[in-house]
């Protein structure tokens, strides 16, 4: 498995048509976002964006020229017809911010000025990122004009709900540009685990002690969140159950928290319905007290001599009868005899697959972005990784779950 840097947009170009609203602040943040995920952006702004942010600063991140005017001046004239080759070229069209006043143009099928002109041209994807003051956004020639547009296939990204630059609060706010990122490559994905339900636990599981103390382990979540959101881009319908964890799941999936290891197996007994594949990422407590103390242990002892534990409930050996035709993946972390014990609970588990990670090192197992370890199928294929992005092996793996369904 390869080291390269993860790049979902790498080979691809997206338009970026910036109208006039004064989240056009945000355009070369965009830009960043994707050009990091390893597109090619041409920028095209409208008269009144360019009021909100320079063409030099676009020009200065894309390195290539901006688009400003359908008729170029005289001594700028090239032999493209631009509006038709921009649209040719872009594998996603992404209108951010969409003002109201463009909205409108688009959903009459206007084309008076380069943005417009684009859109109805283009063959590509159309993402439009609607932004503008509340009242304008709740008006109901906008709501009339976005479900026109919807009707057509354009995809919109709602805007969200807080502080807007008008002053006024409400549903208006462009959303970040990593969020605004990470749909463009959902909608340039392929979507090839469309239509498969896949259940994934994730994070670590906390038990309580008493009402200020409990034990836990290292996990993040960083493994399961990878997979979440691949999986996510590649179409599949996600549901997460999560441990407490500090990141963010990848915003298309529905996630159900939980806290301990019996909230997280209940939760897997009641989410198992419909589902296609689980793949257990969650670092499960193998211990829990085995009495929870009502009221704080209090300090003073000169010493405290036993904390006494009792396993906690086995998720896997649980569910093992429901698993029926379901695709079962388990995770192993290991510091030692990695494989062995890996194959022993492939076995003892019943189940699909099973990815051993190599824990207790730099760049591998609990809150590292790189994994080591090996990645072994019942059906006896194996495939070793070294400081692989969670984010690439989450695609390997997934891979593997596809070729095998
Ligand atoms: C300071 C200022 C901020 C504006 N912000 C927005 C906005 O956030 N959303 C919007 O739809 N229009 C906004 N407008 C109005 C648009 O700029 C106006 O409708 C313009 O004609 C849009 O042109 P365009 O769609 O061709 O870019 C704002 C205008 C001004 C002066």
């Amino acid at each position: 498995m390869g080291d390269a840097p993860y790049a979902p947009l790498a080979g691809r170009t997206i338009v970026l048509c910036i109208t006039g609203g004064i989240a056009a602040y945000k355009a070369p943040l965009i830009v960043r976002s994707l050009a990091s995920r390893g597109a090619h952006v041409d920028c095209i702004l409208t008269e009144a964006a360019a009021q909100f942010v320079t063409p030099l600063s676009l020009q200065s991140l894309t390195g290539r020229p901006i688009y400003t005017r359908m008729f170029p001046v005289e001594h700028q004239r090239s032999y493209e017809i631009e509006h038709i080759s921009l649209a040719d070229k872009a594998d996603l069209v992404l209108v951010a911010p969409a003002t109201a006043n463009c909205l409108a143009r688009l959903a009459h099928g206007m084309a008076d000025d380069l943005v417009t002109a684009t859109v109805l041209a283009t063959k590509a994807p159309v993402l439009l990122c609607p932004s503008m003051n509340v009242n304008m956004y709740e008006h109901p020639a906008t709501r009339a004009n976005l479900a026109t547009l919807r009707n057509r296939g354009l995809e919109i990204l709602e805007p969200e709900q807080g502080f807007l630059a008008c002053g006024w609060e409400g549903k208006g706010r462009l959303p970040e540009p990593e969020r605004i990122a990470a749909e463009v490559v959902r909608l340039t994905s392929p979507q090839d685990l469309a239509g498969l339900k896949i259940l994934i636990t994730c994070g670590p599981t906390c038990e309580d002690i008493d009402p200020v103390r409990f034990i836990t382990n290292r996990s993040t979540g960083k493994m399961g969140a990878a997979l979440v959101e691949a999986a996510c881009l590649r179409g599949a319908e996600v549901t997460v159950i999560s441990g407490p964890v500090a990141l963010k799941y990848a915003p298309w999936a529905r996630v159900v928290d939980v806290r301990s290891a019996s909230e997280m197996l209940a939760a897997v007994k009641e989410g198992l319905d419909g589902v296609d594949v689980l793949i257990m990422a969650a670092a499960v407590a193998d211990y829990v007290p085995k009495e929870y103390q009502r009221r704080k242990i209090k300090k003073g002892r000169s010493e405290m001599s036993a904390l006494e534990l009792r396993p906690s409930p086995d998720i896997l050996a649980t569910i093992k009868p429901l698993k029926d035709k379901r695709f079962f993946v388990g995770f192993a972390a290991e510091t030692d005899d990695l494989k062995e014990n890996a194959l022993e609970k492939m076995k003892r588990k019943g189940l699909d697959m099973i990815v051993a990670n190599r824990v207790g090192e730099e760049g591998s197992g609990f809150a590292s972005a790189t994994n080591s370890g090996i990645l072994l199928s019942a059906d006896g294929t194996q495939e070793v990784f070294e400081h692989v992005e969670k984010t690439m092996l989450a695609h390997t793996i997934l891979d593997k779950i596809r070729g095998a369904w």
